[in-house]
């Protein structure tokens, strides 16, 4: 029998090329995991940053390690201890760790939730990271109130889509900054103030802003305290120096996402019962892998990208 699987993987950090297709051992199940025969698996700006070193205080690495965040797949094995799926079971999740981009991974159960009917394989992987991100990110600075204002920086993308979806259902008065081309697409989301960066400047528009949603950083975020009051908050995601880079009497919060299997599973029923929107702007192979990693750093896009592993 053979024994080896497709992975996508680095052997050391790098541009474009250290990305590339090999072959690895099948993991086993241990302890409170299964075992998962990947379907698809999303595509992440991370992937992209865990290959080059810049995050590698964050995700220290093992190599040759095998990159990718999230997946939908079948349960293909129980381990000891495991008791949440059987065999044959659809699932999806983000793993809170790498390793999604190969045939089989093993995953800790209670990082898994079930895949709704109402969503094939491509879409479910998707949504674990950016839904669950978003949602994590819109709350991380405190609740959310009814006319609260809150800018979005980034809302064309995986994290934005939701978050501006989220906090529309929250009552939020919600700004958002997007490319000339994706303006109409966040403004279908519900966004009340769409400011396209590329002709405006946000700062001239977005004003008392109490919560600031950086899915974008770098000087986005550098730029950003000035439209807050004098409470609000900035949770980045991108720039991982925020405190650093926090003015004097502001306040910048770093987020970092967690597995929340509730949490997606909720979210996931809303996507496939049509309450919540989302949107895969491109479905590539498995070989494509490498290069879709690299697109995702140097291009633009509304929605996810996601890896289809049947061809
Ligand atoms: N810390 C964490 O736990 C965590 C978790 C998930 C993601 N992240 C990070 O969060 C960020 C967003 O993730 P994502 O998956 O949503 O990425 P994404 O899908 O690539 O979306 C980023 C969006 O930013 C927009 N953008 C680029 N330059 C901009 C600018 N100057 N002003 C406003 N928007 C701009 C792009 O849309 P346009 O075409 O409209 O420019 C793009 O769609 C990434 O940096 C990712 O690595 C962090």
């Amino acid at each position: 029998m053979n024994t080896t699987q497709r992975a996508v993987l680095i052997r050391s950090y790098g541009g474009a090329s250290a990305a590339e297709v090999g072959r690895i051992e099948r993991p086993e199940a241990r302890q409170g995991q299964v075992l998962v025969g990947v379907r698809a698996a999303g595509v992440n700006g991370i992937d992209w940053k865990v290959r080059e070193g810049y995050v590698r205080d964050a995700f220290p690495l093992q190599v040759p390690a095998v990159l990718g965040i999230e997946l939908a797949g079948v349960v293909e094995a129980v381990g000891p201890g495991a008791s949440r799926f059987r065999v044959g079971d659809r699932v999806m999740g983000s793993l809170g760790g790498l390793g999604a981009y190969t045939d089989f991974v093993t995953v800790d159960e209670a990082n898994l939730s079930r895949t709704p009917d109402g969503l094939d394989d491509v879409q479910a992987a998707a949504i674990p990271v950016a839904a669950v991100s978003a949602w994590q990110s819109l709350y991380h600075a405190g609740p959310v109130r009814s006319g609260q204002r809150i800018l979005i920086h980034g809302a064309a993308g995986g994290l934005g889509g939701y978050a501006v979806q989220y906090a529309k259902r929250a009552g939020a008065e919600v700004f958002a900054t997007a490319a000339t081309a994706h303006v109409e697409y966040v403004r279908s989301l519900g966004a009340d103030h769409v400011i396209d960066y590329q002709t405006q400047r946000f700062e001239d528009i977005a004003r008392d802003i109490e919560l600031v949603l950086d899915y974008v950083g770098g000087e986005v975020l550098d730029r950003s305290w000035q439209v807050l009051t004098q409470t609000g908050a900035v949770v980045g995601t991108s720039s991982p120096d925020i405190l650093a880079r926090t003015p004097a009497g502001r306040r910048g919060l770093w987020f970092m996402n967690r597995p929340d299997a509730g949490l997606l599973e909720k979210l996931a029923a809303d996507i496939a019962n049509g309450t919540l929107k989302f949107r895969v702007s491109e479905v590539v192979g498995f070989e494509d892998i490498p290069a879709a990693i690299e697109r995702n750093r140097t291009d633009s896009r509304t929605g996810k990208v996601v890896a289809d592993f049947s061809y």
